[in-house]
């Protein structure tokens, strides 16, 4: 199909030249542009016909296709994103405020599962639900260690970490990788050998997209108890939360590493009173007896009771995270659902936390929610195995936090003036949390994505640019990092907002 636009012309015909499969590249004006691009925006900011589009989406079907995609881009020189799930906070694998190209790779979803030898084969167009599904199809006693939305992308989520409930038993999906598959500048398809261990440990949480397209990782699978317990618990501030989440400090890291209780803060309006809302999530990795006499004695003021609790399998509890009720009815294919096109408007931000927040502060901050009304907060426990994990064995650092925290923003309609409000909140309460948290750098984790820490213009003032967010993404790792950019794409071809810069050129 022709289109008036030159670029668009050029690429398609060296990508049919190459692959014979020109129905997998899409300009503006082809009727199937518009859903093939919002069937993976997960925020819906981004979905508005102010939005910038792009000048042309590819969706491959195959490595080959890939491969024709990044020879016949390169000459071109326009931005060229990668989507994989889309759940990139702002929205970073599908806009720009530059011309660009989009790779969506949601037809690579191939997952193989293999038991005998405890690995699983997962393609970066897959997403987790399809994951643990397959796990489940195969095994009810393994799992893997990963995010707890189903619809997340295995692209962007193993590239950038991705951490899920069983973090503290098991550490990061990036410390379960074994291989790798890329696709580099050159248009190479070239596994952990071809590629070698500097590339191979900068896609194990640096980010894909400075780097080259990321086809797919081979994980290793980790073991799960045949019976989980799950729980759920809130307190609110007149009753109680403050105390909750003092101790939960003390606990919720250093406690049995099976044990992962997630701490959800929440301002809200009960009995027409505006206070705040403290909620713990729980996934235990074992019975319910067991996890109830652990409490009982750890954490009395969190009031565990055995009727609190739910014992399932670990497939069951995935379910359970992700909001659904009655998990032993369901049907696992739930999770096989991508859910397209369906999204609300949202931020995210976060920080680390190294040492507990005194019992006033945890108070001060109560209040400082209650007065801004809506952004809430989740404290997500580290300790056990992350922190025998050395800092520079992959490219995410943060492995001695107390805990992380994730900003959270969420509203149903929109108007520039409303989400500017929304925005503005997030920001007026990391910045009231400053005092608390870690400092130079002050830590962000990179699968959070947050264009307010710093974006790259690509321009001279790259480096200086990339220094910024780099350095609150990777701490001293971006060193490494800017090395390995430099040495595997010299003409920074794959680079976004927020991407790895190679070094400035000596004068
Ligand atoms: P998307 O396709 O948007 O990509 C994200 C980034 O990775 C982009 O910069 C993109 O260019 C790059 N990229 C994607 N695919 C690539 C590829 N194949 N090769 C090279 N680069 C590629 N995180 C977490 O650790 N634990 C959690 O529990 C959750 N939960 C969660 C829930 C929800 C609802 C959302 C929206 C997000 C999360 N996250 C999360 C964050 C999530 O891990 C993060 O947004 C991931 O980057 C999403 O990966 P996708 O492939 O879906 O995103």
């Amino acid at each position: 199909q022709q289109s008036p636009n030159p670029v668009y012309n050029t690429f398609l015909k060296c990508f049919s030249d190459k692959t014979k499969s020109p129905q997998n590249v899409f300009s503006q004006t082809n009727p199937s542009f518009s859903s093939v691009l919002r069937a993976y925006i997960r925020n819906a900011r981004f979905n508005t016909s102010s939005t910038t589009k792009p000048t042309v989406i590819i969706t491959p079907r195959s490595y080959s296709h890939v491969s024709a995609a990044v020879i016949c881009a390169k000459p071109l020189n326009f931005v060229f994103k990668i989507r994989s799930g889309g759940h990139d906070y702002d929205g970073l694998s599908y806009i720009s405020d530059k011309p660009f190209f989009m790779l969506d790779l949601s037809h690579l979803r191939g997952v193989s599962v293999n038991i005998a030898d405890e690995t699983a084969w997962i393609s970066a167009g897959a997403t987790l639900g399809e994951v643990y599904y397959k796990i489940w199809e195969k095994s009810k006693i393994h799992g893997f260690p990963a995010g707890v939305c189903p619809t997340v992308g295995v692209g962007g989520h193993l590239s950038g970490g991705g951490y899920g409930n069983m973090v503290r038993k098991f550490g990061l999906s990036v410390d379960y990788i074994d291989d790798a598959k890329i696709v580099d500048v050159n248009g190479r398809v070239l596994d952990r050998k071809a590629m070698g261990e500097d590339l191979f440990w900068a896609i194990t949480g640096g980010g894909g997209g400075s780097y080259g397209v990321v086809l797919g990782y081979k994980m290793k699978l980790v073991p799960v108890p045949e019976t989980v317990t799950v729980f759920r618990v809130e307190q609110y501030m007149d009753s109680g939360a403050v105390d909750m989440v003092y101790k939960w400090q003390s606990v919720g890291p250093k406690t049995d590493r099976n044990l992962f209780m997630r701490m959800l803060i929440q301002p809200v309006t009960r009995k027409k009173v505006k206070t705040v809302r403290a909620t713990v999530v729980a996934l235990f990795l074992g019975e319910a007896k067991d996890v109830v006499s652990l409490l009982a004695k750890e954490f009395p003021e969190l009031g565990l009771k055995k009727e609190n609790c739910s014992e399932m399998t670990w497939f069951q509890s995935a379910l359970w995270w992700d909001n659904r009720v009655n998990v032993t009815q369901i049907d696992p294919k739930v999770f096989l659902d991508r859910n397209l096109d369906k999204s609300s408007f949202g931020k995210r931000k976060s920080d680390y936390v190294v040492t507990k927040m005194p019992r006033d502060g945890i108070e001060s901050l109560f209040k400082k929610m209650i007065e801004l009304g809506k952004v809430g907060l989740v404290f997500n426990p580290y300790g056990g195995k992350m922190v025998e994990v050395a800092e520079d064995a992959t490219p995410f650092p943060h492995r001695n936090m107390l805990f992380k925290i994730q900003y959270s923003v969420n509203w149903k309609e929109s108007s520039p003036e409303i989400e500017k409000g929304y925005l503005n909140q997030a920001k007026v309460l990391h910045s009231f949390m400053t005092r608390f948290v870690s400092k130079n750098p002050r830590s962000a984790y990179f699968n959070y994505r947050d264009v307010d820490i710093g974006v790259n213009d690509q321009g001279a003032k790259s480096y200086e640019e990339g220094e910024v967010y780099g350095r609150m993404y990777f701490g001293k790792n971006f060193d490494r990092l800017v090395k390995i950019k430099t040495a595997v794409d010299p003409g920074n071809f794959f680079r976004n907002e927020q991407s790895i810069p190679t070094l400035p050129i000596a004068k």
